[in-house]
């Protein structure tokens, strides 16, 4: 994969792709999503929350609009209405939206793209409108509030001892900049999001292609002080999803800005994660790629959801034979997220779609449980799968207005 063109996209015959087991299987998933979104959407008690997970009852855990996975479920609800075109589940998509109208200044941590891009980001590509367009910009605004020019970055997060932490996670919340930039938010946006991209590729990657998950800075010098694992294992191992961060979010800023760099990252991560001898063969990860097998570890379903729809993005801008493999994978992963032991009987789960995430293990906390964030890339990666396959023009939030 080392020289790394960009490659035309293979438009290829409808016959084709209903010969795709796993296009095949995707009516039966959303339908199962809609079995599942009918019961949480009865679930759901109070009108300002939305779903997030399961607490250790079984019961419903749910979330106010100023968490960081409070756009999942909205953009769940936009992702069936995507792939039904029915218009009931595009005013579900809206109601759902709108829980968060009132986040829109929401400077209280850097997930601004999770909240708001996934919610009124999908909304603005299903069913535009100046509303969400205003939204959007307002969100990206409160965001670049937590950039620090001294280092060149946007601070994660503001609890915890840290002087000024940046998680490999905020490179998903760089699309929301990109799209406000292009749309009235001002050139700077674009700016922050390429300084935090170079930043991050500067100082959050090991030798052996994967990322570490927290680099703290010093505010005022700009330099690394320490790295440390927080969701990981330990600060030499590699978190699973923080590895899935890194590669779907490097593989966006590609897109975004054509950098050559920004692909180089995320073929590595890809590397990293796909050659890995302690992934399974389904090839759902661990929650961490330094656990294996023999010790009972849980898995990581949010990861490879995350993974699969980056890889799918990233298998179009490598030459055909690397884009091929890269497909494959994914392919591979969305199969097993298809299937039991990962998609969730109908009725059961609490309404969630995906079985078997894990949030927070050294915290003891989400450990192999349904997670929003979970459904909602796989949702996507299908989607995006499906799209490719299908030669369907399907486009992302950075390439709509
Ligand atoms: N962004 C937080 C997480 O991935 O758990």
């Amino acid at each position: 994969m080392k020289s790394l063109t960009r490659l035309v996209l293979p438009v290829l015959c409808v016959s084709h792709a209903a010969a795709d087991p796993l296009i095949d299987s995707m009516n039966g998933v959303f339908e199962r999503a809609e079995t599942q979104y009918r019961l949480l959407m009865g679930s759901m008690e109070n009108a300002r929350h939305l779903p997030r997970s399961i607490k250790g009852d079984g019961s419903l855990a749910t979330v106010p609009p100023e968490d960081w996975t409070s756009g999942f479920f909205p953009g769940c609800l936009w992702l069936v209405h995507e792939f039904e075109g029915a218009p009931e589940w595009r005013e579900h998509a809206l109601a759902y939206t709108r829980r968060l109208e009132g986040i829109r200044h929401f400077k209280g941590n850097h997930d601004g793209g999770f909240m708001l891009g996934c919610s009124y980001g999908n909304a603005l590509r299903l069913c535009p409108a100046d509303e969400h367009r205003a939204v959007l910009r307002d969100a990206a605004a409160a965001l670049a509030t937590r950039y620090n020019p001294a280092i060149g970055m946007i601070r994660s997060w503001d609890f915890g001892s840290f002087a000024f932490p940046v998680i490999i996670d905020n490179m998903m919340n760089l699309e929301l900049l990109a799209w406000a930039a292009a749309n009235g938010g001002g050139a700077t946006l674009l700016e922050i999001a390429i300084s935090h991209s170079d930043r991050t590729h500067e100082f959050h990657f090991r030798p052996d292609g994967s990322a570490y998950h927290v680099a703290d800075f010093d505010p005022e010098k700009g330099w690394l002080r320490a790295y440390h694992a927080w969701q990981g294992r330990d600060v030499r191992s590699a978190w699973a999803r923080g590895q899935a961060w890194a590669l779907y979010g490097f593989t966006m800023m590609h897109r975004v800005t054509g950098n050559k760099l920004y692909l180089d990252r995320a073929v590595g991560v890809a590397r990293f994660v796909m050659n890995h001898p302690n992934l399974p063969d389904d090839r759902i990860p661990y929650w961490d790629f330094g656990v294996a097998a023999p010790d009972g570890e849980p898995r990581d379903a949010s990861s490879a959801a995350i993974m699969a729809s980056g890889l799918i993005e990233l298998s179009t801008m490598v030459p055909p034979a690397d884009g091929g493999k890269l497909l494959e994978f994914a392919a591979a992963q969305l199969k097993s997220l298809s299937a039991a032991p990962y998609l969730a009987d109908a009725g059961s789960n609490a309404g969630f779609l995906l079985r078997h995430s894990t949030g927070n293990l050294p915290e003891g906390s989400e450990i192999d449980v349904p997670l929003i964030y979970a459904d909602y890339y796989f949702l996507e990666a299908l989607l995006r799968y499906r799209a490719l396959k299908s030669g369907i023009q399907r486009k992302n939030l950075s390439e709509v207005k």
